[in-house]
């Protein structure tokens, strides 16, 4: 028996147009067979995993999915170098060699690697077929799967070719956790925290108080961590769905982020590793700005540090390095690289005059940063 703990709604209705959907958390929901039969109804489906998530829970889900609809499976290589057209070209030629039709649903089963391949082939697939989410790490659940960005790489650059294409549900079952190596877990954690620091100050005290039960993967701490989470990413995402605006403010610590994981070469620091960085960097640049108390970013190093996650630029990184790469990423808007502070502790802002100078000075004078 699954047990369904917190339910959220992803609201992007419109006069013309509904594509809500609910975020289910909960215990043992993939081996559920009546949440895929609410969800999926007798569709067919074309289930695509990786080779390391696969042989751990695709036989569950394939239970779950019962033996009345046609499921066709595509295993793709695990990694964020396989996250390539070449990737979403299987699946697509898996679909159409089984003449999958246009009523056909694409279930993601893994990471925000699999979930953004995914997402984009079924955004792709007959013009654009439905798509089920079905994260395996806590960076998936509180992030990639909710929201609707989904794409792949190009040799120019991380995500370069995508589409927004919102999920008809996303399906988070905690038990999957148990399997996340620990430096996973704490990318995904690194997230989390980003919740708490742009929107939801609360939020980021509770994390403090919940570090060792979140280490020790308390099942009801989790829930509740993943549950705040997806709430503030689910009302920014309401508000502003293809990033117009107001969410851009999720992607704190990811300027910085990016840059690093361009300059070291993509695998050396995991996504969420950078991104942690990332935010001590855009912290220290808005407490320099007098916007945030300096304690705030000694809590923050703190907090990150419980989980291992790093803090400061990679030793061999220079500022020069960090603005040639910040001037390429997606968010650089009439020539300005658009970068999102924290105007104060729990609220960001997003703002495009961060000079170099300001930040060698705030986040690369090292023998000061500790
Ligand atoms: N679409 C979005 O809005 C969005 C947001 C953030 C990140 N992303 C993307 O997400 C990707 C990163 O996602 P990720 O951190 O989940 O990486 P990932 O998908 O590569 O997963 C990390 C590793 O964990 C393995 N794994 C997955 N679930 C497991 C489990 N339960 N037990 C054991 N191993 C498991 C994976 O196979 C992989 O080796 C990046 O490509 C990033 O660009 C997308």
């Amino acid at each position: 028996m699954s047990t369904c703990l917190h339910t959220l709604h992803v609201d992007l209705s419109t006069p013309s147009s509904d594509r809500s959907y609910p975020i289910l958390i909960g215990r043992d929901l993939l081996a559920d067979e009546s949440i895929f039969a609410d969800i999926l109804e007798g569709r067919d489906v074309i289930l695509v995993s990786n080779d390391v998530v696969a042989p751990i829970f695709a036989a569950r889900v394939r239970g779950a999915l019962g033996s009345r609809r046609r499921v066709t499976e595509v295993i793709l290589r695990d990694g964020e170098a396989n996250k390539t057209m070449a990737a979403v070209g299987d699946i697509l030629d898996a679909a159409l060699a089984d003449r999958h039709e246009r009523g056909a649903v694409m279930v993601a089963l893994g990471g925000g690697v699999v979930g953004d391949i995914t997402g984009f082939a079924a955004a792709c697939y007959l013009r654009g077929i439905d798509f089920l989410q079905l994260p395996t790490t806590l960076l998936a659940q509180v992030d990639s799967s909710v929201g609707g960005k989904t794409g792949v790489n190009h040799p120019q650059g991380k995500n370069m070719i995508g589409a927004f294409h919102q999920p008809i549900a996303v399906l988070i079952d905690l038990q999957t956790l148990h399997s996340l190596p620990a430096r996973e877990f704490s990318a995904g954690i690194a997230e989390v925290i980003k919740y708490g620091l742009i929107s939801d100050i609360g939020f980021f005290d509770w994390l403090e108080q919940s570090a060792s039960r979140l280490l020790a993967r308390e099942e009801s701490v989790l829930a509740e961590a993943i549950e705040r989470s997806c709430a503030v990413k689910a009302d920014v995402v309401s508000a502003d769905e293809r990033e117009g605006g107001v969410r851009a403010i999720l992607n704190f610590g990811h300027t910085f982020g990016h840059a690093i994981e361009q300059v070291q070469g993509y695998g050396r620091w995991l996504h969420g590793e950078a991104v942690a960085c990332g935010m001590v960097m855009a912290a220290r640049v808005s407490a320099a700005r007098g916007q945030v108390p300096r304690d705030f970013v000694d809590r923050l190093v703190a907090l990150l540090g419980r989980f291992e996650l790093p803090v400061t630029p990679p030793e061999d990184m220079s500022v020069a390095d960090l603005m040639a790469s910040m001037a390429g990423d997606k968010k650089v808007v009439e020539g300005r690289i658009r970068f999102i502070l924290l105007a104060q502790p729990g609220n960001a802002v997003i703002v495009d005059d961060v000079s170099a100078a300001e930040i060698e000075s705030a986040c690369f004078d090292r023998a000061n940063l500790d």
